[in-house]
């Protein structure tokens, strides 16, 4: 009890809040089980994704109070264009939606928006208001806000090694000096850090498809919790769960 209340105090919001510990820079989410939530209340799965958006708004609000550099959220997967048409839908038009009521806020919080995945696939409209937003915010300095739309890792693998095998075959690059650093320059991630937790919701263990090179050194964490009913109290015991980890990187403790 004394360790706990040692570890916690209120804020003023009455929530409970780590007080010591290193935040991690890049939180990834896989924001899964909104179809499941809806399914356990009678709603159509498209009320589930618009609970989840609204859970999408609180975790953005709280990461930002935390001082999380960047979030990534899986808002669509190249997997996904196989679901019913009204569904996948739905899901393009939510973007615009959340973007329509939420980017004020956004921009006068200081948040950046980027977006990963092939933007070239999506619906004029959806492209839109992330050209938008990421316009809007482009010069903001403060949390990167990370959509993964239309993203798929082994997609995104592919269009490096394309653009790699074109350099290399042009001169540009010479085989040998192919490293690490060369595969993470092409990557649609290449201007951010690598994440150092990934929160799945849902009670799904497996990453689908989500920046499988990028997640190499991550620290994982799983809830039975749906994505719609995420709140602080989660990220909270994700954050809380990543400051126990002993995160070596293949090395040891000296
Ligand atoms: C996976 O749950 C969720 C998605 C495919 C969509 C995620 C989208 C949101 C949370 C809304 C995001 C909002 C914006 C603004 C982009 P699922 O449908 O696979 O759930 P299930 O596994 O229970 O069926």
């Amino acid at each position: 009890m004394v360790w706990f209340l040692r570890r916690f105090f209120k804020n003023k919001e009455n929530s409970i809040e780590p007080v010591d510990g290193a935040i991690p820079q890049h939180v990834a989410i896989i924001m899964d089980g909104n179809g499941r939530w809806a399914s356990h209340r009678g709603l159509p799965r498209t009320a589930g994704h618009h609970a989840g958006m609204v859970a999408l708004r609180r975790t953005i609000r709280s990461a930002d109070e935390l001082g999380i550099k960047v979030l990534t959220v899986y808002a669509f997967s190249t997997e996904n264009w196989s679901r019913p048409k009204r569904e996948v839908d739905f899901l393009m038009r939510l973007p615009k939606e959340f973007l329509r009521t939420d980017l004020p806020e956004l921009i006068e919080k200081n948040v950046k928006v980027v977006m990963v995945g092939s933007a070239d696939g999506l619906p004029r409209h959806t492209r839109e208001a992330v050209d938008e937003a990421m316009a809007a915010t482009a010069q903001n300095t403060g949390m990167i806000l990370n959509f993964a739309l239309n993203y798929g890792s082994r997609a995104e693998i592919i269009h490096a090694m394309r653009d790699i095998a074109a350099k290399s075959a042009s001169g540009l690059i010479s085989p040998g000096d192919i490293d690490e650093q060369t595969v993470d320059n092409h990557l649609y991630t290449a201007d951010l850090p690598d994440p150092d937790l990934l929160i799945r919701p849902s009670g799904e263990i497996r990453l689908s498809n989500f920046l499988l090179w990028q997640l190499a050194y991550a620290e994982l964490w799983f809830t039975d919790v749906y994505w719609p009913d995420f709140d602080r109290r989660h990220l909270l015991e994700a954050i809380e769960a990543y400051q126990n980890r002993d995160r070596r990187f293949g090395g040891i403790k000296l």
